[in-house]
């Protein structure tokens, strides 16, 4: 099986890369940043905030969070039921990121997404795909922009689809993501020593969509 491992902070479009490139390599693509925003989900749906003042190993005990493709497309189960867009608003960022941080979190989501991995061809996209996810993954891409770049991204997908948000909000989450996702103590985000580095600030979509597929494609 062949795995692609693309890891980078929060902003720098890898999901929308990702899944073009899988398209075009024929993989299946993984999301795992919706994973952890699926168990965020929960803890929130339990009136919990971002410090996470709970027995985290209960509630995950009582946690099913299942990954199913629908046409091609990553769909996302919270105890059975589909959650995949309801993640995706601020709020769920912000919790995703705070249980991102929790060893018990990463330990529950990990077996299931290596074994994706064993089972199909792959491109991952997450935090730490390539430095503990799939430590031998056939190509690890490390994807980056400037945050201003990053952010501005973002402010306008969010806005394209009519959420309400100022850039300084939009902005200020990403560093402040940025901050938490690299200086947590487990698996933070950093690029693998045998990854490759593509910066994609000033690149168009397209540039970047093509940049991705040569560096895996002189690889594999
Ligand atoms: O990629 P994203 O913005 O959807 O990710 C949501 C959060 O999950 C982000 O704050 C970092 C965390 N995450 C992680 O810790 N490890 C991964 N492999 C993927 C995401």
């Amino acid at each position: 099986m062949i795995s692609v491992a693309i890891d980078g902070p929060a902003g720098a479009g890898k999901s929308t890369l990702a899944r073009k490139a899988a398209a075009q390599l024929g993989f299946i693509y993984v999301d795992t940043g919706a994973l952890y925003r699926t168990v965020g989900l929960k803890f929130s749906k339990m009136g919990a905030d971002t410090k996470l003042d709970c027995d985290i190993s209960s509630v995950l005990a009582d946690t099913t969070v299942d990954i199913r493709f629908v046409n091609g497309e990553q769909r996302v189960f919270l105890d059975g039921e589909d959650v995949s867009e309801e993640i995706r608003t601020p709020v769920a960022s912000m919790m995703a990121s705070a249980v991102s941080a929790k060893g018990e979190v990463r330990a529950f989501l990990l077996e299931m997404q290596r074994k994706l991995a064993r089972e199909n061809d792959v491109l991952m996209d997450g935090r730490d795909i390539g430095t503990v996810v799939l430590p031998n993954a056939t190509v690890k891409i490390f994807l980056t922009a400037s945050a201003e770049e990053r952010a501005r991204r973002r402010y306008d997908e969010l806005i394209s689809k009519g959420m309400t948000v100022t850039f300084k909000e939009v902005y200020d989450d990403m560093v402040q993501r940025d901050y938490n996702d690299s200086h947590r103590e487990i698996a933070p985000l950093k690029q693998a020593d045998d990854a490759v580095l593509a910066d994609t600030t000033g690149l168009s979509p397209e540039e970047s969509l093509q940049l991705i597929l040569n560096i895996v494609k002189e690889r594999i």
